[in-house]
């Protein structure tokens, strides 16, 4: 059988990520494809109860390292029971994040470093990639109103950190898509939804072309 496709969706907070996650999946349920929306940190029972775990921690906060331990654990769940048997029935996976956030988040600003972030994900999940990580990046006064709109100041755990940390994830994310440009594309996500979809689906037409 020809195996499923697996498509990543990645960027820092506020970006569109998961209205345009949700576009592509419609859009390949209308061309016959069968496709699977999904998030992480969550995705799976467990990995849900991880992520309630990460968002809304209980005390002071996970330490650096414990929190990465955590997303790699959901990140496990996920891939084994739901991202690797979709793909091999043949589907599409779309998530809203992968392993590339954690090599933002908890590797770039939070310090843990990249090496041990992608060691956690080849112990925990095989070093599964994407077929294709699609990086939305938007200006900044765009994010902080979107942020308005959907938080109105009551950001989670992550969410809530400062300015400093978040520009630290949002250059870590384009300096991974300059880096590698056969698995990741850029997307810019400012402007009319519609358009910013469309720009997602060239992205993934030589995926789906190479279905055919
Ligand atoms: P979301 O708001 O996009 O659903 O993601 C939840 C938060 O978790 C967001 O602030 C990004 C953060 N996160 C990490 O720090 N590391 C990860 O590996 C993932 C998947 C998310």
């Amino acid at each position: 059988m020809n195996p499923g496709r697996f498509i990543a969706f990645e960027g820092g907070e506020g970006m569109g990520k998961s209205t345009q996650a949700r576009l592509l999946v419609e859009h390949l349920e209308r061309t016959g494809e069968k496709a699977v929306l999904t998030r992480e940190p969550g995705g799976t029972p467990g990995a849900e109860a991880i992520r309630n775990l990460l968002l809304h921690p209980p005390g002071e906060g996970w330490a650096a390292r414990a929190e990465a331990l955590l997303f790699a654990a959901a990140r496990s769940d996920h891939v084994e029971r739901l991202i690797r048997p979709a793909i091999a029935r043949g589907e599409w996976v779309i998530s809203d994040r992968f392993i590339d956030s954690s090599r933002a988040y908890q590797g770039i600003a939070g310090g843990l470093g990249d090496e041990m972030i992608l060691a956690l994900h080849d112990h925990g999940s095989g070093g599964l990639r994407p077929d294709l990580t699609i990086v939305l990046v938007a200006s900044d006064a765009e994010v902080s109103e979107r942020l308005q709109l959907r938080d109105g100041g009551t950001a989670d755990a992550i969410g809530g950190r400062d300015d400093a940390y978040h520009a630290q994830v949002n250059a870590a994310f384009r300096k991974f898509a300059g880096e590698e440009t056969g698995r990741f594309a850029l997307v810019e996500g400012d402007g009319a939804i519609d358009d910013v979809h469309r720009k997602v689906l060239a992205a993934v037409q030589p995926l789906l072309e190479s279905r055919q």
